[in-house]
């Protein structure tokens, strides 16, 4: 069976995600690197286990963690759609199955929030991963551009973290902000990616709730 650390050895897939964070870098985006992917992936195949999911289905959101901003690499526009589509080949090369190719470039052709809608579980856990990659050590510029909000916002978070509860049923998306920036701005541009994880974390029969400052910015009823 193909695992995400063989995956991380293959090198189309290495190349694409260095290309990619390269040219995130030329237009001025925060970091999208290893260190992202890296995160996402072990955060991505955590929220499985912990619900409960079976051992390869929680391997193919590690994976799908590992691969989803490859199509950076081609444009960020429908960079999600462009990845989903150059993976098909080079992860039936990589000796996945053909079920499990399917499932992967699914979850990595809907994981923008302009553009995606959750569509299986892989999807979901990769949804909240990939969003929940808030914190200073994103932003590339020493000293920040305060006149950017994505910097000024990332800047601001020294603490990040995903808990989730499985007795519970919730998954708890919860950071600590400086007064560099504020609620507000984090807001400005986290909105439809909060929303988009409450739609993933209904998906997994959770309810999904954003902590600021310890303060819950979204308390939600029971999951639908
Ligand atoms: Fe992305
Ligand atoms: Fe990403």
């Amino acid at each position: 069976m193909i695992t995400v650390k063989d995956i991380q050895k293959d090198p189309k897939i290495s190349s694409l995600i260095n290309a990619a964070n390269k040219m995130l870098e030329a237009v001025g985006y925060t970091e999208h690197g290893p260190r992202h992917v890296g995160f996402v992936s072990a955060t991505a195949e955590q929220i499985l286990r912990q619900l409960g999911f079976p051992e390869r289905e929680c391997e193919l959101a590690a994976i799908a963690g590992w691969v989803h901003d490859v199509g950076n690499a081609v444009n960020r526009v429908n960079h999600g759609l462009t990845g989903g589509t150059l993976l098909f080949p080079l992860l039936l090369e990589a000796g996945l199955e053909l079920s499990e190719v399917t499932t992967i470039v699914g979850a990595v052709g809907n994981h923008e929030e302009q553009n995606g809608k959750v569509v299986s579980a892989v999807s979901a856990a990769l949804v909240i991963a990939d969003k929940s990659d808030a914190h200073r050590t994103r932003v590339r510029r020493t000293p920040y551009n305060p006149d950017d909000i994505h910097d000024r916002v990332n800047y601001a978070i020294s603490a990040n973290a995903v808990e989730v509860d499985a007795q519970q049923r919730t998954i708890r998306f919860s950071i600590e902000m400086d007064d560099t920036s504020s609620v507000m701005d984090f807001m400005a541009i986290y909105l439809t990616r909060m929303q988009m994880c409450e739609e993933a974390a209904h998906f997994l029969g959770c309810r999904f709730e954003l902590v600021v400052n310890g303060v819950h910015i979204n308390r939600q009823g029971a999951p639908r």
